[in-house]
């Protein structure tokens, strides 16, 4: 079955979408975008995907043209006309369709809004199980990753050299230290039971996720360090996992080699990921 996808204010089988090849999103990645999962036909952490989206749009200075009620009103029709149960809504927003041109366009051009599903297993996500191998990397994207732009070719190429080693996934390193991963954000936890992750900056993407969870570990008592954290710390560490929408807490079991802990999902990661999706559960719209 085709899904029914959303394109500036039209919704469309996904075959007979188009977009112009004058879009400013396709020719200078001037487009920013959210993920937000779906959860048992719900949406998760809504309102915080919808807070970062305007955020991203204002630091871009990119309009939109539809209201935020309008937006969720959309995410809710698409869910039902795709009958999704489990997975995730794309949405992207781009600046437009002009003339090649480096200069923005005038204001009365208006942005792009595209939005689409995609089915994916959260709850039994099959890395949970058995965690993740990762290695790490430069960090070589550019210097606003606060900002959710479509530019992701840097993430990708990481994540292909992940893969040619035969691992899941690559964090990134900047001056010594972890910034996140590829499409995730990172997260150890010491000897003395203290979960450390970045605080946030314009080098790490600020995650609804990593938000919701500090939240949470915030009434669980839980000690938090929000400082970064080197490679080497990550080595010695009792426990790591990261951080996303669609995967909510993966164990990460080892790292360039090494194995974290036992090399087995540590139980701190267990714990925070259960009360993490009984959280959820709890709130989706
Ligand atoms: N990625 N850091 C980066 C670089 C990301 O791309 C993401 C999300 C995160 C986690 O953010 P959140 O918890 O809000 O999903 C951190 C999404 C899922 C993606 O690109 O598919």
């Amino acid at each position: 079955m085709t899904r029914t996808v959303f394109v500036n204010g039209e919704y469309c089988d996904e075959s007979d979408a188009t977009i112009s090849i004058f879009d400013r999103g396709f020719l200078f990645a001037d487009a920013v975008y959210e993920v937000t999962a779906v959860i048992g036909g719900g949406l998760v952490d809504w309102g915080h995907h919808l807070k970062r989206l305007k955020r991203s749009l204002k630091e871009l200075q990119i309009e939109i043209s539809v209201s935020d009620e309008e937006l969720f009103l959309i995410h809710k029709k698409l869910i039902d006309s795709n009958q999704l149960m489990e997975g995730l809504i794309y949405l992207q927003i781009s600046r437009g369709v002009a003339d090649r041109d480096f200069f923005f366009p005038k204001p009365e051009v208006q942005s792009s809004l595209v939005l689409f599903t995609q089915k994916k297993s959260i709850i039994n996500n099959p890395s949970v199980k058995n965690g993740i191998k990762i290695i790490s990397l430069p960090d070589n994207r550019w210097g606003r990753c606060d900002i959710k732009t479509v530019q992701l070719l840097a993430a990708s190429m990481n994540k292909m050299s992940a893969l040619s080693l035969g691992k899941d996934d690559a964090w990134m390193v900047k001056g010594g230290f972890v910034t996140e991963g590829t499409s995730n954000n990172a997260y150890i936890i010491t000897k003395n039971n203290t979960l450390v992750t970045r605080k946030k900056s314009t080098s790490i993407l600020a995650g609804v996720t990593r938000q919701v969870l500090l939240e949470l570990t915030n009434h669980l008592e839980i000690k938090v360090e929000e400082r970064p954290f080197s490679i080497e710390e990550v080595k010695i560490a009792k426990e790591a996992f990261s951080s996303s929408a669609t995967s909510l807490l993966v164990p990460v079991v080892e790292i360039d080699s090494c194995s974290i802990g036992d090399g087995k999902p540590g139980k701190m990661t267990k714990l925070l990921r259960e009360k993490y999706l009984m959280k959820v559960q709890k709130s989706l719209l």
